[in-house]
């Protein structure tokens, strides 16, 4: 189980193309791919050359690691990721998070799209994660050894970084939801009884990914911000059945809010 990881490899591979040093990485989720075009003086790797990236098989998923500036601060933007899903892999994301550290980034903020369960963040609106929890059953430290795999998540979310983004929204006039998101395998959605199930639990928010980039970065010592945007009420809040469809439709209303939101906060972040 425990692969060996190419992280140094990857991150040597990017610094032989490039001179500026990420201070923060960003992982774009679905409908955000092209914040990645708003890097300026972007070196662009695509995935499939960096040994131990995810090869990418959703729709809305790029798969391009993306090394340049915004609003002046040096970052490392993973425009894609690989999804347990996917892979049936729970450490599909430990290279690309490992990269990141290797690179020199001292935070990550990940992006995801999420179903709703709080009535008070609607679909198209952003949720701040200050909270997880993970019902995959899997974990990526998982073969790992050594006590630095027992880490600790008592305060995974970082609280600067949570401040920071608040303090963005409200300069951007931006609604700003927060709460606990809810990690489930996929890829089927849920039934309507785990989403009641996941209410009773204390979840926001439910989706796919995120959850175990989050383990693996405190693991590699990273900093840590995440935010969700909501694509749809989840199952059985509504009449309707939920497709992939409005992911890639609502998707893109989070995104434009993020695009304004992000180089605020990675503007502070690295002052
Ligand atoms: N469930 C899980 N993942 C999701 C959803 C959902 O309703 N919407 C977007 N990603």
């Amino acid at each position: 189980m425990s692969a060996l990881s190419h992280g140094a490899e990857c991150a040597a591979l990017v610094q032989a193309r490039t001179a500026i040093k990420p201070v923060i990485g960003l992982v774009l989720g679905s409908g955000l791919g092209d914040f990645a075009d708003t890097v300026e003086g972007a070196v662009r790797i695509p995935f499939s050359e960096l040994a131990g990236f995810p090869i990418s098989t959703v729709s809305s998923h790029k798969g391009e690691l993306i090394v340049g500036k915004v609003a002046g601060v040096p970052v490392a933007v993973l425009s894609g990721r690989g999804h347990f899903y996917e892979h049936g892999d729970p450490k599909v994301m430990k290279t690309p998070i490992e990269t990141l550290a290797a690179l020199g980034c001292k935070g990550v903020i990940l992006t995801n799209a999420a179903g709703g369960l709080n009535p008070d963040i609607g679909p198209g609106e952003l949720m701040l994660i200050t909270d997880h929890i993970n019902y995959a059953g899997t974990n990526p430290l998982i073969g790992e050894m050594g006590d630095q795999r027992f880490v600790g998540l008592t305060q995974a979310y970082d609280l600067r970084l949570q401040g920071l983004f608040k303090s963005a929204a409200a300069e951007e006039g931006i609604k700003l939801g927060s709460g606990v998101y809810m990690w489930f395998n996929g890829p089927s959605f849920e039934t309507p009884a785990e989403i009641r199930m996941a209410r009773i639990l204390g979840a926001d928010a439910v989706g796919m990914s995120t959850v175990p980039e989050v383990i693996l970065a405190r693991y590699y010592g990273l900093e840590v911000a995440a935010v969700s945007t909501v694509t749809n009420f989840a199952a059985g809040m509504t009449g309707n059945e939920i497709s992939h469809l409005e992911t890639k439709e609502n998707g893109p209303k989070g995104a434009e809010k993020l695009k304004k939101i992000l180089p605020r906060v990675i503007a502070a972040y690295g002052a």
